[in-house]
């Protein structure tokens, strides 16, 4: 078997065989297969797709590439959730505390920034302190104390994804649906966590555009889990405008850990109740209710805790940006758009997300709304606030954001999305 007649055939159209897909994830873990040629099969893949089998093989594959975690030795059910990916999701930071305060354990393995979207890892990064690599004794230690853990996928698990991801990220070829749902069911599957939850989002700032595409992501994966023993459900949530009033790192662990003290904006508390709901559900735990352990302080305390377990300060200061420039409204009415892209892409410009997968990011760099549609705007006041450590980034990151951004007449009947559409 060669590198170059498995990216022939897909380029070609052809259905690759199952002693294909076990070769090419193998060799490409091993290095035989370089990453010039590993990028060229995902743009085929990207371009001509892969049917439900061999998607199904592909994770087969990428899971058996590394080792399998087991976590029936902890006294409660585990629930995960893993959302594909948008601008302003940092749903993550307040969930995993939450539902372990609810009664589930929450393994949750993240991942960094994918192309315009955060990470969570990222994120999290900018706590002083904070850890995201554990070993595998360290992520059972953190799970059996505290209940819930968030960290990245040890090198032994799905190594294949771990490799993949990254290239993908730099080389345009993050939105196919067989490669979306064969790297998270992969990472999940092997993670060997009971019940899954998947938050699909749909929208501009999505990798799924529209509707149809993001059911056809959910069903895929779903299909995947449940066949793999993972009881899996799946939410198609909005994201045709950022999540929240942040974008950024440390910016959007602010305001997880307002959601945490009981505030926080609305969009926010309300996917991560649905969430938890769900995610208790799967697992068969019927405790505390997500809204209250939010008021009591008790998913504070699982956060305090979780964060202090992987060398964290959940006191210390976050880090904020050196430069700060401020976007007005351009005129006075009803924001009816600011697109999830183009704030993304601004966020991402101003060094919240990484151009090459060994880039740093800024902790400090984002952007942070103050309306969201809906809100009536009035001219001249501020928009958008963007932060950065590299002020020179300043135009180049306000690029996007034209035409991104609409005010329409006072008066104009206008509904914003729900957050939850299915
Ligand atoms: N999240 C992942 O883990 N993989 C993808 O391909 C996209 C989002």
């Amino acid at each position: 078997m060669d590198a170059i007649s498995v990216i022939r055939a897909k380029r070609d159209r052809e259905t690759l065989t199952d002693e294909q897909i076990d070769w090419v994830i193998d060799a490409y873990t091993r290095g035989e297969v370089a990453d010039e040629q590993m990028a060229a099969l995902a743009m085929a893949v990207l371009l001509n797709g892969m049917t439900r089998a061999e998607t199904a093989r592909w994770t087969a594959a990428m899971i058996a590439s590394g080792e399998r975690m087991d976590f029936s030795s902890l006294p409660r059910p585990t629930a995960d959730k893993h959302s594909t990916g948008g601008v302003g999701d940092k749903i993550t930071l307040p969930l995993a505390p939450l539902v372990a305060a609810c009664g589930a354990a929450v393994p949750q393995l993240s991942g960094r920034g994918l192309g315009h979207t955060g990470g969570t890892l990222d994120k999290l990064e900018s706590i002083p302190g904070w850890r995201a690599l554990l070993s595998n004794d360290e992520m059972m230690a953190v799970l059996r104390d505290v209940g819930a853990v968030i960290c990245a996928a040890g090198d032994g698990l799905a190594p294949a994804d771990k490799k993949l991801y990254a290239l993908r990220d730099v080389t345009g070829t993050v939105e196919a649906i067989p490669l979306i749902a064969s790297s998270i069911m992969s990472k999940k599957i092997a993670e060997g966590t009971g019940a899954l939850v998947l938050d699909v989002k749909v929208g501009s700032g999505a990798f799924m555009k529209n509707i149809d595409d993001a059911r056809e992501l959910a069903s895929t994966m779903v299909a995947l889990g449940t066949d793999h023993g993972v009881r899996t459900t799946a939410l198609l949530t909005d994201m045709s405008t950022p999540l929240g009033l942040t974008a950024g790192n440390a910016l959007e662990v602010r305001e997880s850990v307002e959601v945490l003290a009981g505030g926080g904006p609305a969009d926010v508390v309300e996917l991560t109740v649905a969430l938890a709901r769900e995610m208790l559900a799967g697992a068969g735990v019927h405790g505390k209710d997500p809204e209250t352990a939010l008021r009591d302080g008790s998913a504070m305390d699982v956060w305090r805790r979780m964060i202090a377990a992987q060398g964290g300060d959940p006191d210390a200061p976050l880090p904020v940006a050196r430069e700060q420039h401020v976007v007005t409204a351009p005129s006075t009415g009803l924001l009816t758009e600011l697109d999830a892209y183009a704030v993304g892409l601004c966020a991402w410009r101003l060094g919240a997300g990484r151009a090459r997968k060994e880039d740093p990011v800024q902790a400090g760099a984002g952007v942070e709304l103050h309306a969201k549609p809906g809100d009536t705007v009035r001219e001249g006041e501020p928009l958008l606030t963007l932060h950065t450590d590299t002020p020179e980034r300043f135009e180049y990151a306000l690029a996007p954001l034209d035409g991104g951004i609409t005010v329409a007449a006072p008066g104009t009947p206008f509904t914003p999305s729900p957050v939850i559409l299915d």
